[in-house]
């Protein structure tokens, strides 16, 4: 398939892995790039811009395809070294570049300068638009579905993506419930240029989280997912589980006065647990309600073949046979 993205970015499918802490990892961005998509590096959930470095080459020991490096922008109590991530990207070579939370304006002389392309991934109209003009090359929106940090505005992707589209001139990602051939092809059909997956890709043979993560989203339904931090301001959508309901009573007898030190025993340091040690009651971890959709464990190249192999089969079968019933 060819479109605006996979031109863009010089791959086969039009289907990226967005950047995810503790799971963007060299193993799985290899994964999703050799099977012709965009693999993504989480750039933060490695703890030092050295060991980015490291990241980024254990990567180019495992494929030769286009891939990018996410770099995340978000309230933090102890902010990162942003300055050394982005000379580890720019020094390293990267040519792409996923930013998101905050505008990545400060950023963009050097990333520019190095001829990096920036995705800056947002959640509404007035951010994409500000994306474009202060320089990125594409964008990606996620919708209200999304796994990770749907933002304030609440507008699921079945509005978001038109409305972007009807706006935005670069080209466009569907970011938030996309999980296979029908999200593609709904996602085309809205207006977007390719889509971006998160937690249908934590649910594949080679992402290096442990299997009872694999095994909780396979069993999650799409009425499993919470939304916490509401009232920071910083929501995030998470699977449910028990450290998340005792989040939720404490925000819930805080009100307004709920600061991030009451809830920071479910939300601080608990990814490594979770992602590397299984500990699936360690706390709040991000997933999105397209839970719903997923079943299985494939590898990464059996599900992106699948899903362009289902997104061929919709339009010249499903979407084409109904314009000929219709014309006879
Ligand atoms: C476990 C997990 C961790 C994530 N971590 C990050 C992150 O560090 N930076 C970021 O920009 N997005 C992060 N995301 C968001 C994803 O990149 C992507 O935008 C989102 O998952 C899309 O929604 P979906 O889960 O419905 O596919 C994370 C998502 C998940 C599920």
């Amino acid at each position: 398939m060819k479109t605006r993205i996979t031109e863009l970015l010089g791959i086969e499918h039009p289907i990226m892995q967005g950047g995810m802490h503790f799971v963007g990892l060299a193993e799985l961005a290899a994964a999703v790039s050799n099977a012709g998509g965009l693999g993504v590096i989480t750039g933060l959930t490695q703890r030092s811009p050295d060991d980015l470095l490291h990241e980024i080459a254990k990567f180019r020991d495992m494929s030769d395809k286009p891939f990018g490096v996410n770099l995340t922008f978000l309230p933090s109590v102890s902010p990162p070294d942003y300055p050394g991530y982005v000379r580890a990207i720019v020094d390293s070579g990267v040519k792409i570049v996923e930013t998101a939370g905050y505008n990545p304006q400060k950023w963009l002389p050097e990333l520019k300068k190095a001829g990096i392309l920036v995705i800056h991934k947002c959640t509404s109209v007035r951010h994409a638009l500000k994306a474009e003009a202060i320089g990125c090359d594409a964008v990606s929106v996620d919708g209200f579905e999304c796994g990770g940090h749907p933002g304030e505005d609440d507008v699921p992707n079945f509005i978001l993506l038109p409305r972007v589209a009807e706006e935005l001139k670069i080209p466009l990602l569907a970011s938030g419930g996309m999980a296979d051939g029908r999200s593609l092809v709904a996602a085309l059909a809205m207006g977007a240029d390719g889509m971006n997956m998160g937690t249908r890709f934590i649910a594949t043979r080679e992402a290096p989280v442990h299997d009872n993560v694999k095994r909780a989203i396979v069993a999650a339904s799409e009425l499993d997912t919470r939304l916490i931090m509401r009232p920071l301001r910083n929501t995030e959508r998470v699977l449910a589980n028990a450290a998340v309901g005792r989040l939720l009573e404490k925000e819930k007898a805080l009100g307004a006065d709920v600061r991030f030190e009451d809830i920071s025993d479910e939300v601080s340091g608990v990814y490594a647990k979770i992602m590397r040690e299984g500990d699936m009651g360690a706390g709040a971890w991000s997933c999105g309600m397209v839970v719903g959709l997923i079943d299985d464990i494939p590898t990464v190249k059996e599900l992106i073949d699948r899903i362009m192999q289902e997104a061929e089969k919709i339009i010249r079968g499903r979407l084409e046979g109904m314009l000929l019933t219709g014309a006879s």
